[in-house]
């Protein structure tokens, strides 16, 4: 659907196998758990822009994809949730927090991991929303579309400034999930929120330290809302206590994505909206 970018860099390792499939299709999901010890589950229809955009194929892929994984895996689960599902929060947000998801993404990711919990193995994590760099960059995510704005067009305008928002690398993300394998009788069963209380962040606070890097005219606005109307502290002592803990920065992400930027073309299969209405359009789902 975003294209090959982010598997191309594997083909050729001996230790990777790539199978195509669509976690929809029963058949597909039974041949790719054939000799696998673990799943990281990652497939699905990510974001609330890109799940209003096709709301049918995200209850589809997010929550029935999830349920045929759950009913055929026999070996452990990582599930890759978001902190989407906590919609508006009073005070600090622990993983007691009950969920009130308010987007069509959110609820589908909910669902999902109700599914996750009926399974004997798995640990659900509740991702902070990622940054920076990867083989196939999410540039609709905040911290990357902020820098995109700066750096291309010059000129960023910012809504609900003082809201606070959690971060993580995509690095981090990663480290969390091997992580999760290393750790899978210690975690076995729970539910973790991922960041790190350093990127705890107000939406100000993002567009200021992208301005120490480049020069540009940022304007804050009354008017816009986010539908997930994030805007609270997440705790990550759960898993800290564990011993995970991140380690890149907000500098690091924006310093490498504005070198990838010198070159990088803004493609719509960097946007997950744009590819799910493309999807659409083609007819492909089915
Ligand atoms: N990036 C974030 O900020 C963030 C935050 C919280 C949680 N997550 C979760 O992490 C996971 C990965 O997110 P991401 O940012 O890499 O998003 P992404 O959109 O890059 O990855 C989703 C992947 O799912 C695949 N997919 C879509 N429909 C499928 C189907 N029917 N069958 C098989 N595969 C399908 C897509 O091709 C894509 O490779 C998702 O489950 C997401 O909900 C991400």
């Amino acid at each position: 659907m975003y294209s090959y970018n982010g598997i191309l860099p594997h083909i050729g390792n001996p230790k990777f196998t790539f199978v195509k499939g669509d976690i929809r299709c029963k058949d597909d999901v039974k041949m790719a758990l054939e000799n696998v010890d673990v799943v990281i589950h990652l497939a699905a229809i990510v974001g609330y822009p890109a799940c209003k955009a096709n709301p049918k194929l995200a209850e589809n892929v997010n929550y029935l994809g999830t349920k045929n994984l759950v009913e055929l895996s026999r070996i452990p689960i990582i599930f890759a949730s978001t902190g989407s599902v906590y919609g508006s929060v009073e005070g600090l947000c622990t993983e007691e927090t009950p969920p009130k998801p308010l987007t069509e993404y959110a609820m589908t990711k909910l669902k999902a991991e109700r599914e996750v919990q009926k399974h004997p193995n798995h640990v659900i994590y509740r991702f902070s929303t990622g940054f920076g760099l990867s083989p196939r960059p999410r540039l609709d995510l905040l911290v990357n579309d902020f820098v995109v704005r700066a750096l291309k067009y010059r000129e960023l305008i910012v809504f609900e400034k003082d809201y606070i928002r959690s971060f993580i690398h995509v690095k981090d993300m990663v480290r969390s999930l091997l992580f999760a394998i290393e750790h899978l009788d210690e975690m076995n069963g729970e539910i973790y929120n991922v960041g790190s209380e350093e990127l705890c962040i107000t939406k100000e606070e993002v567009a200021l330290k992208i301005k120490e890097y480049v020069d540009y005219k940022l304007k804050f606005a009354e008017f816009g809302k986010d539908p997930d109307k994030r805007n609270y502290k997440v705790s990550f002592e759960k898993i800290e206590s564990l011993g995970f803990k991140t380690k890149y920065s907000l500098d690091d992400g924006i310093k490498e994505l504005m070198d990838a930027l010198s070159f990088l073309e803004l493609r719509s299969c960097y946007y997950n909206h744009r590819c799910v209405d493309d999807y659409e359009r083609k007819g492909s789902d089915i």
